[in-house]
């Protein structure tokens, strides 16, 4: 079996700080790579949490922890749910709160090797794109086949794709004879709209534009927005949460909340200082984001654009 190929483990490790003992929830559970680590360090007396929004994926990462650690690991519980759900299970599981928290976000490797998914311009399969089929949104071919011209070619240029007008015009060309169903029409479709001298650059064509579809299709900067804050406030004092991103849109997301989340503490008889919902604080644990070793990025080209970020809610024994 491959599985995913996990990025930045020792500085995600050194970041969360883990002890024997702690609670910890991955929040994007994948095929578990970050998580078996973890759960070595954390051992027998710790706990921990996986979430995926692809049951699919979560059945793979829980498979691969249960057959690693048959007796000796942690508590485990798996979770077929976005990360955004992370306070409702912990409720569920009558816990106060975790001692860490990760999240490695976008798409796992396996997505795109499986061309059945609808995740690749590489192999030929339905344009689909969604981590999970059953939570009602729309698949790509939903918003390639729907959205108005001026819809699609905003979206691939807030993706930096600067010839999302043309595609746009294009797609929209295209679809009045037959509606796009395949990876490989878009594919070809992008291709065609690059001119020749553009299509062997350091990145296919189509690379911006499918992952712009897939972003929208899962609403993943929403997601963020909404789940970030969410796990943020699932810390124990004392408690670190790091966060990998892949794409800037992300990324900004990530580094706004968190600025907000760790700025100094106003007044607090202000009755109007700003605060997160369950008045707690935060300090930054890195300073900026940190960016993969030179080694890995060579080895593993997903790293190159990983950016990682860490805060830890105040209080709690040092
Ligand atoms: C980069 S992979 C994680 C890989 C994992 N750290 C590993 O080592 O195998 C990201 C995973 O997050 C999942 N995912 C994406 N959006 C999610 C969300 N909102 N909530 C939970 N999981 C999500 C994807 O299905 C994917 O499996």
């Amino acid at each position: 079996m491959r599985y995913h190929e996990p990025v930045m483990v020792r500085e995600i490790l050194k970041v969360l700080d883990l002890r024997a003992g702690s609670t910890v929830a991955d929040g994007t559970l994948g095929t578990g790579g970050h998580a078996m680590e973890i759960a070595r360090i954390i051992g027998p007396k710790g706990r921990l949490i996986g979430l995926d929004r692809d049951p699919r994926m979560l059945d793979l990462g829980r498979n691969r922890l249960r057959e690693a650690f048959p007796t000796g690991g942690p508590t485990m519980s798996f979770h077929a749910r976005p990360y955004e759900a992370l306070r409702e299970i912990l409720d569920a599981e009558g816990l106060a709160g975790v001692d860490a928290v990760l999240l490695d976000l976008g798409v796992n490797s396996l997505h795109l090797d499986d061309a059945e998914r609808g995740f690749s311009f590489m192999q030929d399969g339905p344009l689909d794109g969604r981590f999970n089929e059953n939570e009602g949104t729309k698949s790509m071919a939903d918003i390639v086949n729907n959205s108005s011209e001026r819809e699609l070619s905003a979206l691939l240029l807030a993706n930096d794709e600067r010839l999302g007008r043309p595609i746009a015009r294009e797609i929209v060309h295209r679809r009045r004879t037959k509606p796009f169903t395949r990876t490989a029409e878009l594919a070809q479709l992008v291709w065609s709209v690059y001119p020749p001298a553009g299509r062997h650059g350091r990145i296919h064509p189509a690379t911006r534009t499918f992952q712009a579809l897939r972003i929208a299709a899962n609403d993943e900067l929403g997601a963020v927005d909404r789940g970030v804050r969410v796990c943020a406030e699932a810390l124990l004092p004392g408690g670190r949460f790091a966060c990998v991103s892949f794409h800037s849109g992300e990324d900004r997301i990530v580094k706004s909340i968190f600025r907000e989340l760790t700025q100094p503490r106003p007044d607090p008889n202000n009755l109007y200082s700003a605060t997160t919902s369950e008045g707690i604080e935060f300090e930054a644990v890195t300073r900026g984001a940190v960016a993969s070793s030179d080694e890995e990025a060579e080895a593993n080209p997903r790293a190159r654009s990983a950016k990682l970020r860490c805060i830890a809610r105040k209080g709690g024994v040092a």
